[in-house]
């Protein structure tokens, strides 16, 4: 079967939105500055960031990606045979950010919206379990106050991967301008971007001050050193590090895009959500997850697709023009990480019904309806 009579053009999965402003930003600290290492356009973004969730600057700490945030976070309260608690179904990079510096449990999710199971999480707990990490999967915080409850009833920290939900809120309150150690991506297709980036929010000044030194390869307190063009020479390191900090090409483009990002990107994509769900809702055939598009900017749009049909509605919309995606494979099925031994029924079921549909801010309606008018043509045949 095929659609072509809607002629569509190619429509991406994912977008970066970028436009003259950020190519102004970055031509200016190439013309202007000259320094392209990190220096004053950090010390900015993380200052607009802290600004923006509404916390003091010292909270926010950016570094060169998501993953980059997590490891860190992860490497500043562990010791290497600590144990985290996480869904199995989640990016590989919340896995690899965790056995860097500690041990990850694979946790079951819930199926209404993907966030971890807490019922699973608690049968999982060991006297080695030092966090639990829960993935705001789709931008959905999932039940976080029982996340806390549960974390400060076994004294274990919280380190939520919010890669997927910069801007959006739980409870009234904007993720990162509460809780323990929050860990933004900025990569090219978040909420917003920064090219490549990612930040550390907490208002632990120990855990801040480690992921700062941490960042430049574990040279103390050079951080204050850089943002004001200078760099230590003679210095001491008392921790491992890495070479994670954030350039200030890329803090340039993020400065940007968060000045863009209340008026122009998050309704966008919070509209197409509404528009998907609308169309998609009642089918009896897919499953939409649930989601507060009151309270959350959506990252990804996923569904479920019921009775077998998801490849076979994966490849008809491939053949349309119309990129789709899979998030996520789940982590214990991965070599690395125990190659299928342990089961999760419902994380394993999900991702053979997962599929995610095309969701950016350049995104027109149009386009919306007629990816749902072709779901809908294909699972009725
Ligand atoms: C759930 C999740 N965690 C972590 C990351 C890592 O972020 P980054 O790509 O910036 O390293 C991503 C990125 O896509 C993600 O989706």
């Amino acid at each position: 079967m095929r659609g072509t009579s809607l002629n569509l053009s190619p429509v991406r999965l994912a977008k970066s939105i970028l436009g003259p402003d950020e190519a102004k930003a970055v031509s200016r600290v190439i013309l202007e500055d000259g320094y392209l290492g990190m220096g004053r356009e950090v010390e900015s973004f993380e200052a607009e960031i802290a600004a923006f969730l509404g916390v003091p600057s010292s909270h926010v700490v950016c570094v060169s990606s998501g993953t980059a945030a997590l490891h860190l976070a992860v490497a500043a309260i562990c010791k290497a045979d600590d144990e985290i608690l996480v869904q199995s179904l989640t990016y590989v990079a919340s896995y690899q950010a965790i056995s860097a510096a500690a041990i990850p449990v694979s946790c079951e999710v819930l199926e209404k919206n993907i966030t971890i199971n807490l019922d699973d999480a608690k049968s999982r707990i060991t006297p080695a379990t030092r966090a639990i990490m829960p993935v705001h999967y789709a931008s959905n915080p999932g039940d976080l106050s029982a996340i806390y409850e549960f974390a400060k009833k076994n004294d274990i920290r919280v380190i939520e991967d919010a890669a997927h939900a910069f801007g959006c809120s739980y409870d009234g309150k904007l993720i990162g301008s509460f809780g323990d150690i929050v860990c933004f991506s900025f990569d090219g297709i978040k909420n917003i971007t920064s090219g490549e980036g990612g930040a550390v929010v907490t208002a632990d000044a120990d855990v801040a001050q480690q992921v700062r030194d941490a960042r430049l390869l574990g040279v103390e307190k050079d951080t204050a050193k850089r943002f004001s063009g200078e760099r230590s020479w003679e210095f001491d390191v008392s921790q491992q590090g890495y070479r994670y900090h954030m350039s200030n090409l890329f803090a340039a483009i993020g400065r940007v895009q968060l000045s863009r990002f209340a008026k122009e990107f998050a309704p966008k994509r919070v509209a197409l959500a509404q528009q998907y769900r609308t169309l998609l809702g009642n089918h009896p055939q897919v499953n939409l997850l649930e989601s507060d598009l009151g309270a959350i900017i959506p990252h990804i749009q996923p569904i479920c697709v019921t009775a077998g049909r998801r490849d076979a509605l994966k490849d008809y919309l491939e053949k349309n023009s119309i990129q789709t995606g899979i998030h996520y494979k789940p982590n214990h099925l991965l070599s690395y990480y125990g190659s299928g031994k342990e089961s999760f029924i419902v994380s394993e079921r999900l991702y053979k019904e997962l599929l995610s549909l095309p969701l950016h801010p350049e995104m027109r309606t149009d386009e919306v309806q007629a990816i749902c008018n072709l779901i809908i043509k294909f699972l009725a045949s």
